[in-house]
């Protein structure tokens, strides 16, 4: 990933890894000295940080807590699933029938690898780009001018906005551009049955509905419909099954 989170306010692992200490809605601490006060505080972690960073308990800075976490979020690699197995290892058995007519469909009529990206030798099923599909946009579409207004010309949009109208806005939080409005980071498919709620606001229950809805979507893109019959919509989401991975 070439960005962190939906909107991709952050570039790297070590910067992404600090964030969710400190949101309110996540671990909710109150800033880096409580951070540091909880680690210097655990005779394991004093320990640890000793071994890895070579650093006494008064040493520890943010940074290492950043790079513990980075360097553990880098072994969540996922691959060799049965898509992977067919695609790039010449095993036409690792799919069914109904999986390839998936495939065929996400990377045909569908058009789903036009974002979710499927490489000449490796696939990560995004495109690493930002799209505005308008999910849970309804939630902030009547103040959408005044939410944007009050974005660029505060000092503090927090105070004024709520975290819900600020997350919503997606991509413009970082780029400050109207054109970025609600849009969001294409997600990797990969696990993808595995990591229900869909969407960035999680307002998906399902992946038949995710689907559906995608299907909807690229139909108002075109402007023209796009009909795939019961047992297509079927195959598509038997494909999004063979991308788990062992
Ligand atoms: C224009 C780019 C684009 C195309 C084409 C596209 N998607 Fe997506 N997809 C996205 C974006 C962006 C999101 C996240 C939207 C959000 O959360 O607001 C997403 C979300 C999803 C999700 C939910 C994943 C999750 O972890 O929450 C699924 C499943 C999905 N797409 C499947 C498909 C399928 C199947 C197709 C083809 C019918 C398709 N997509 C076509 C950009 C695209």
């Amino acid at each position: 990933m070439t960005t962190q989170f939906w909107d991709g306010r952050r570039e790297t692992l070590e910067d992404q890894a600090q964030d969710p200490l400190f949101n309110p809605i996540e671990h909710g601490l109150t800033g880096p000295q409580q951070a540091l006060d909880l680690v210097r505080g655990d005779a394991d972690y004093r320990q640890r940080f000793q071994q890895v960073f070579n650093v006494s308990p008064a040493e520890i800075r943010m940074e290492h807590l950043a790079q513990a976490i980075a360097a553990f979020e880098r072994t969540l690699l996922a691959g060799d699933s049965p898509f992977d197995r067919y695609q790039y290892g010449s095993d036409q058995q690792a799919l069914t029938s109904a999986e390839r007519e998936g495939l065929a469909l996400f990377t045909g009529r569908a058009g789903c690898s036009g974002c979710h990206s499927i490489g000449e030798d490796s696939a990560l099923f995004t495109d690493n780009r930002f799209h505005r599909l308008g999910v849970g946009f309804k939630k902030i579409e009547s103040r959408l001018a005044e939410i944007a207004r009050i974005y660029v010309s505060s000092a503090d949009p927090a105070e004024q906005l709520s975290p819900l109208e600020i997350s919503e806005m997606g991509r413009f939080v970082v780029t400050g551009k109207p054109a970025d409005i609600g849009k969001f980071k294409t997600p990797s498919l990969r696990n993808v049955t595995l990591t229900a709620p869909y969407m960035h606001d999680g307002s998906v229950a399902t992946l038949e509905e995710a689907v559906e809805l995608e299907i909807y979507y690229r139909s108002q893109e075109r402007a023209r419909p796009l009909i795939l019959t019961p047992v297509e919509k079927a195959n598509l989401v038997a494909f999004l099954k063979a991308l788990t991975s062992p």
